[in-house]
């Protein structure tokens, strides 16, 4: 399905980018790894088990929006062109908004929404230049509603959904594709390093994460949905009946979330 495409992943250095990219090699791809921790990306390069040619460990940090054009360039110039781009490197959080500093809730904004439109709108002109291209965000259940201990990154996640839903628009012309999908609970790392009310991360792994469902599994059905090209996809367990109850039932969510079990 994807055999000599070009990929581009961010926060393959872990968890779901890591299970992306071991996917992907196996069907052929070409792969970009990205992330702040290069030789966590250099093991991710090994594992997919791709000739050393056929995967570039481009180490990037969602904070420095400003160097993204230089990092384009730099895989642009590498492989000639890029097919897909999946933006999936962030952070969570595990701390009540009255706890917070607005510190924190500027770092998850900065690392999940901006570093995100900022890689994007550097690859844009490329797909524009060639109207061909396609644009995976991983967003989260908790873009689509939010939950108790995750005011800012449900900030962070539904602004992803605002900004890729205008640019899906915008992009039709050039025949452009941009496909959100929506984890639940996955088994990662996910809450170990969610950031707490201080900025320090929570260095455990919580109970719903640990009963999440298995990144490779994961792995497997964003790729059907990324070849399907559905434009928003929810994977996880029956979490996802959340996305129904609030568009249908509000008032049942609003008294549901209260309640729910997000640590
Ligand atoms: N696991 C879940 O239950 C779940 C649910 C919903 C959504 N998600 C989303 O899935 C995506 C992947 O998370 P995961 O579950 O795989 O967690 P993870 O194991 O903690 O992986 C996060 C990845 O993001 C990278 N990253 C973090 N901050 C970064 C920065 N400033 N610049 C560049 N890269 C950065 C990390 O790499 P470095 O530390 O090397 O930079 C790592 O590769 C995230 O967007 C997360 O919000 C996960």
């Amino acid at each position: 399905m994807f055999q000599d495409q070009v990929i581009w992943i961010t926060g393959a250095s872990s968890g779901i980018g890591e299970a992306l990219a071991i996917a992907f090699a196996k069907q052929g791809a070409k792969l970009i790894l990205s992330a702040r921790r290069k030789n966590e990306l250099e093991r991710v390069k090994s594992a997919c088990g791709l000739p050393t040619d056929q995967v570039l460990v481009l180490p990037l940090d969602l904070l420095e929006q400003a160097k993204m054009p230089e990092k384009a360039s730099f895989a642009l110039q590498q492989f000639g062109h890029i097919d897909i781009l999946i933006n999936n490197g962030g952070i969570s959080q595990r701390s009540l908004a009255v706890n917070t500093s607005l510190d924190v809730d500027r770092r998850i904004l900065e690392v999940d929404y901006l570093g995100t439109v900022a890689l994007t709108k550097a690859l844009l002109p490329h797909f524009i230049a060639r109207q061909k291209g396609k644009v995976v965000v991983i967003s989260s259940l908790v873009g689509k509603f939010g939950t108790p201990y995750r005011s800012s990154y449900s900030a962070a996640k539904h602004a992803l959904h605002g900004f890729f839903d205008s640019l899906r628009a915008e992009l039709d012309e050039h025949s452009i594709d941009i496909q959100i999908i929506c984890p639940g609970f996955i088994h990662t790392e996910v809450s170990k390093n969610a950031l707490t009310g201080d900025g320090t991360p929570l260095q455990k792994m919580d109970k719903a994460t640990s009963s999440g469902m298995p990144p490779e599994r994961f792995a497997k059905k964003a790729i059907q949905a990324i070849y399907r090209g559905t434009p928003e996809t929810y994977i996880g367990g029956k979490e996802r009946i959340g996305v129904y109850v609030k568009r249908f039932f509000p008032a049942i969510f609003r008294r549901m979330i209260v309640r729910a079990k997000v640590r």
